[in-house]
């Protein structure tokens, strides 16, 4: 903690104090630039009108969670379990231990960016009684035709997302949310993802994936006028539809579309550069679209080269996505990558953990997935192995706990 909330010099004028060998340790980490302080002490408030983890920057580490409710749970346990998973979520935010039988993997640290963030599936209601005010937006996904989906690793009743700059800092509260289900929820699948670390790079960049593409250009931006309406469900509950109306216990809330989507690095990693670059439309080195400029240029779909044909492909993966090409479909995507082995195929088991944010996924992940699904340029490089969709409740308000407007 000291190492995670004090100045560097401070910290190092501490530790040199003690044994010579600490001492050594204490001078490297005081290197001028390491900024290991901010990394540790950096703090995400637990309240506020959204849950944490839509809005901050990837973290470096990311667990995420489905449980199911065991036999017997009722909507009166799932309550209790909320109120217990959210006081830890807050005492670990602020950095704070869990309390009687803390672990102590995180004890030396700050907070380092943690979240935690909870939503429910649409088995939830049914499980706990409340089948009536399961929101319209909550319908199965449809399948699509490339999906492979495992069913042991996709939906839940229930999903946690945890994220911070540190991994004992992740894994600590993973523990801690583990420990707090038992005898009510078990885990169904759980998926470890991790991003690039801050201080990484020079300054702050789009971050990169496996397949060594900036990804995340495109995301809708807080400053940009319709990012709330795209993102967030509006004070009522939502545009509802299809007869059930609106759910206003969702108010200040985001569906989040989950998708393992495994990489087919073998193959990928043949293509030469300049076919990588047509698949996206995108040039690796910078992000910048093929027709020219920078990172945040606007691609010139129009455009056509010498041949005639268009510079970015029709079937060009960011030509495909774009809100334009979809009557405006738009989605905050905040994935994180993984990379479990090799998988028993002998190939990587590596990919995209796809977690994508809107406030109706029938005007953000459905359409744009149905059009990628008749395959543009990337889908013969990636297979959707497993699939969720959850609703993320608002942030709770001081003393109230997360899903509480739907289970008090
Ligand atoms: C854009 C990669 C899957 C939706 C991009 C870009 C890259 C990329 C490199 C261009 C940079 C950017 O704007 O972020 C990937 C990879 C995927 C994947 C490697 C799978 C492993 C998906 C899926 C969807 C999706 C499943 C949604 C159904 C989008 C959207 C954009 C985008 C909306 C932004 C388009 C724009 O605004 O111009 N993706 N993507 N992507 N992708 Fe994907």
């Amino acid at each position: 903690r000291l190492l995670g909330s004090a100045g560097a010099a401070g910290a190092a004028g501490l530790v040199l104090g003690g044994a010579g060998g600490a001492a050594v340790h204490a001078a490297t980490a005081s290197e001028p630039g390491t900024a290991l302080s901010t990394v540790g002490s950096s703090r995400v408030p637990f309240h506020g009108r959204h849950q944490a983890g839509i809005l901050q920057p990837m973290q470096a580490r990311g667990h995420l969670v489905a449980f199911d409710l065991v036999p017997g749970a009722g909507r009166r346990e799932a309550a209790a379990l909320l109120r217990r998973w959210s006081a830890v979520a807050e005492r670990l935010m602020a950095g704070r231990p869990v309390g009687g039988g803390d672990t102590g993997v995180a004890l030396d640290a700050g907070p380092s960016s943690l979240t935690v963030t909870f939503g429910f599936g649409a088995s939830f209601f049914g499980r706990t009684g409340l089948t009536g005010r399961r929101p319209v937006e909550l319908e199965p996904l449809p399948a699509f035709s490339a999906d492979r989906l495992d069913a042991r690793r996709s939906n839940g009743d229930l999903w946690v997302q945890i994220g911070a700059d540190d991994a004992l800092v992740a894994f600590h509260a993973l523990r801690a949310v583990q420990k707090e289900a038992a005898g009510a929820a078990k885990v169904r699948w759980q998926m470890n993802g991790f991003n690039r670390a801050p201080g990484a790079t020079a300054q702050p960049m789009t971050t990169r994936n496996l397949m060594g593409q900036v990804d995340g250009t495109g995301n809708p931006k807080p400053s940009e006028p319709d990012f709330d309406a795209r993102v967030f469900v509006p004070a009522g509950g939502g545009r509802g539809g299809g007869g059930s109306g609106a759910q206003a216990w969702m108010a200040g809330g985001s569906y989040a579309v989950v998708r393992r989507i495994r990489m087919l690095l073998d193959d990928w990693e043949k293509l030469s550069l300049a076919k990588q670059e047509q698949v996206i439309g995108r040039r690796k080195a910078d992000g910048a679209p093929l027709t020219g400029g920078t990172e945040t240029t606007e691609p010139d779909l129009e455009k056509a080269g010498a041949d005639g044909r268009p510079v970015i492909a029709a079937d060009a993966h960011s030509r495909i996505s774009a809100p334009e090409q979809n009557g405006g479909a738009a989605m905050l995507r905040r994935p994180f990558s993984y990379h479990d082995g090799i998988g028993p195929d002998g190939e990587p088991d590596a990919g995209l953990i796809f977690v994508a944010w809107q406030a109706d996924p029938r005007r953000g992940f459905v359409p744009v997935q149905r059009k990628l699904d008749r395959g543009d340029a990337l889908s013969p490089f990636i297979r959707h192995e497993a699939s969720g969709l959850y609703a993320v409740p608002g942030g709770p308000a001081e003393g109230e706990y997360v899903g509480q407007r739907l289970l008090e």
